[in-house]
């Protein structure tokens, strides 16, 4: 194949470089586009644009394959943990055991948040979401620790910082909202297992682990741990592009993270397999109503921008939801729905036509709500796994050559020149 691609614009030729990713994928550089020729691209909500070359996840959307650091997530979602994949992909490789046990000393030492910072969880409604807590407490650890406000300095603490607090406070955020005491981490538990203990256990009681929903919650962060480029990724490396500290600029990734076409869809799922259960409609009547653009709704956890295939974090999910329910012995009815309307879907030319598939949100909602999560958490859940994800592609343009400031063009359709009017003489 040629290296470079010819664009021929009023008449006068460029010769614009091809750039082949280590998976064969292919893109044109057009850095030099507006100042040899004058001209921008302009392609809304990014969908064939690449804003930067990547070492840390392979997505192939088409054939739905996902990768992080060459390693197949379903060989991590089996055999690895949450604490090692976070590893993997903030470091590159998988951790020798020196390496693991340092960094989960790191992650246990920086567990707990500074006694000051529990009385701002009393200043919120008990209505709060939790996801707006977690915001504002993340933007809030960066008053705590002004040794990390320079995003060059301390980045490997600064990171196991709110790795390992990031958890703290979303259980201190759940127990806040139910009027319960608030626990704190334990040294001698994993990461999971003290995420499970500050959400449910109470002062006054022994708490049994369950080791299954360890190994359901370690399997449901890594299949959310990273996604390359996407919405909350992409807000991580634009606001991280003007070097504020690592607090507030994850902060942003929790807010892009919130939004129901991005991580709050887990929860619009549920609410939508509920509204079906309350009201009786049928699956078919439902996909009906979708497809009907005037009523202005969605299929929620279907769909995907980079997925024209099946969601291989969807299969892993549908199959665990599966076995933790029969383990635990729970008979959940919206199991059911979700499995009949994915069936009505998939068989309907629409969804067929578009290449709409159940994404990673369809079935993970449904576990969540088996481990006693409550449906406001289930975005939190989201930004915990997301966490390293974010961090790691951070790090990796922090560490790049080709760091700029993020900053896009656009084409303005505004009025053209035009002179004020004082106030009276307006029409
Ligand atoms: N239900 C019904 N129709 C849909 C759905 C859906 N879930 N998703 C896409 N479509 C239709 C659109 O109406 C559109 O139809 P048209 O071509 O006739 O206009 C077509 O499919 C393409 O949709 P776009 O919105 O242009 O696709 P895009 O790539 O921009 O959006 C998105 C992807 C936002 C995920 C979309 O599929 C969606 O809204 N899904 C539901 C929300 C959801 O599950 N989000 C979670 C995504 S995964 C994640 O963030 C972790």
């Amino acid at each position: 194949m040629s290296s470079t691609a010819k664009l021929i614009i009023e008449g006068k030729e460029y010769e614009l470089p091809i750039v082949i990713g280590s998976e064969g994928e292919k893109a044109i550089d057009i850095s030099q586009l507006r100042s040899s020729t004058g001209f921008i691209t302009l392609d809304s909500g990014y969908m064939n644009t690449g804003a930067t070359r990547s070492a840390i996840t392979y997505l192939d959307g088409e054939n739905g394959i996902l990768r992080y650091r060459g390693i197949p997530i379903e060989q991590l979602a089996q055999h690895s943990t949450f604490v090692e994949t976070s590893y993997l992909l903030i470091y590159g490789e998988l951790p020798t055991r020196q390496q693991l046990d340092h960094f989960s000393q790191l992650l246990t030492t920086h567990s707990l948040i500074h006694e000051d910072m529990k009385h701002f969880f009393d200043g919120y409604p008990q209505s709060a979401h939790p996801m707006a807590i977690l915001q504002s407490m993340v933007n809030t650890l960066s008053a705590y620790y002004p040794e990390s406000i320079n995003p060059f300095e301390n980045v490997e603490v600064t990171a196991a910082r709110l790795i390992s607090k990031l958890r703290t406070l979303a259980a201190f955020s759940y127990k806040k909202s139910i009027g319960r005491p608030l626990m704190y981490p334990l040294n001698n538990l994993s990461y999971c297992a003290n995420f499970l203990r500050m959400m449910y256990a109470m002062p006054t009681e022994e708490y049994q682990i369950d080791e299954d929903v360890v190994r359901a919650l370690n399997m449901l962060l890594i299949l959310h741990a990273d996604h390359e480029q996407n919405c909350s990724t992409s807000t991580v490396r634009l606001v991280g592009s003007s070097l504020p500290n690592l607090f507030a600029t994850i902060s942003a990734g929790v807010a892009a993270l919130s939004g129901p076409l991005h991580g709050g869809a887990n929860e619009a799922v549920i609410d939508m397999l509920q509204h079906i259960q309350e009201t009786g409609i049928s699956c078919q009547d439902f996909v009906q109503e979708v497809k009907d653009k005037k009523a202005n709704a969605r299929l929620m956890g279907f769909g995907h921008r980079v997925y024209k295939n099946y969601d291989p974090r969807a299969t892993i999910l549908r199959e665990m939801t599966a076995t933790i329910l029969s383990k635990k012995g729970i008979y959940d009815p919206l199991l059911d729905i979700a499995k009949e309307l994915e069936s009505v879907a998939l068989e309907d030319d629409f969804f067929i036509e578009r290449n709409l598939y159940p994404n990673v949100d369809f079935y993970s909602g449904i576990l969540y709500k088996a481990m006693g999560i409550p449906t406001n958490m289930f975005t939190v859940m989201f930004a915990i796994g997301r966490l390293p994800g974010w961090v790691a592609h951070w790090k990796e343009m922090m560490e790049s050559n080709d760091r700029k400031i993020g900053r896009p063009r656009q084409i303005y359709t505004g009025p053209n020149l035009r002179d004020y009017v004082p106030i009276g003489k307006r029409k």
